[in-house]
């Protein structure tokens, strides 16, 4: 695309991205075609999907746009049979990346259950309908990856319990896909991003336009993420670079959970 060859080798390469019109997966969705891929753009926000397939088509690259809903078990099915129709072949590459952002999460004692459902069902259930979907013809191919997008909150409590708890139970959906199709040449894994500059936090930001400056503090590496350094670390996975890495979690952080720098200062004294 526009001359720029990504660094990962993923041409012949099929790849389904879940929640690609958002933050994340708009930039995942274009590496994936910048390193060589042919994309299915898929959201349930239709033309912000077709949109970002046609500029990834007018970038040089093979797109196309589809509103999927990770909710609905035909819309799934519709979508991946959709997405080999017109890219030439069955995904080969998944990324299950969509969530329902809530940027003001209730306390856990006042949550509604709908916040808890919504949770399970786009991330959990989400991820278990694509997988589905995908891994037949993974499966006939010998050969495919699954990326699933968890969190840091899948590992320790950083607010959004219901969220947190999906998160970790895709961490455990990895590993079981890992083990039960390794020998089906098929490769899954997740990535674990610390806090990434998205639409998501546009609510937030409204509120508290220093949100961002307030988190800094907390990260190591002195920022917090970009959806660049999420997007890197799946064209990564999705790659043969990765061919003998299954059922890990790849850290995306800046640092947050391998320690804590404020708590390391006040213990230094400084
Ligand atoms: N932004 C962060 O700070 C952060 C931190 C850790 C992990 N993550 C993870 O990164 C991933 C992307 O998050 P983001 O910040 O880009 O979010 P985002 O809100 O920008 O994008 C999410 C996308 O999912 C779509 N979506 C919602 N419901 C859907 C459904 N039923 N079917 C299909 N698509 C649906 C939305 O329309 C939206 O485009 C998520 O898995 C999230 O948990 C984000």
């Amino acid at each position: 695309m526009s001359g720029r060859q990504d660094r990962f080798d993923l041409r012949g390469r099929v790849a389904l991205v879940t929640g690609a019109a958002g933050g994340v997966g708009r930039v995942t969705a274009r590496r994936l075609a910048a390193s060589g891929a042919a994309v299915a753009v898929t959201d349930i926000d239709k033309s912000g999907a077709v949109g970002l397939a046609k500029e990834i088509t007018a970038d040089g690259g093979t797109a196309i746009g589809l509103r999927l809903d990770v909710t609905r078990d035909e819309s799934v099915s519709a979508g991946f049979a959709t997405a080999a129709h017109h890219l030439g072949a069955p995904v080969d590459v998944l990324v299950n990346n969509a969530i329902v952002a809530c940027p003001v999460p209730p306390r856990f004692h006042e949550a509604p259950p709908l916040l808890w459902d919504t949770d399970l069902d786009v991330i959990v259930k989400g991820a278990v309908r694509c997988a589905q979907a995908a891994l037949p013809a993974m499966m006939a191919r010998g050969d495919g990856v699954i990326v699933n997008v968890v969190s840091v909150n899948a590992f320790a409590f950083f607010g959004h319990p219901s969220y947190s708890a999906a998160k970790a139970a895709i961490v455990s959906l990895t590993r079981s896909l890992a083990v039960e199709y390794g020998g089906h040449g098929i490769r899954a894994n997740a990535v674990s991003p610390g806090t990434i500059r998205t639409p998501a936090w546009d609510e937030q930001i409204a509120r508290n336009p220093a949100t961002f400056e307030a988190l800094k503090q907390w990260y190591p590496l002195g920022r917090i993420g970009e959806p660049d350094d999420v997007a890197t670390s799946i064209c990564f996975l999705a790659s043969d670079s990765a061919g003998w890495i299954t059922g890990s979690v790849l850290t995306v952080d800046g640092g947050l959970t391998a320690g804590n720098a404020l708590m390391a200062r006040s213990v230094e004294g400084s």
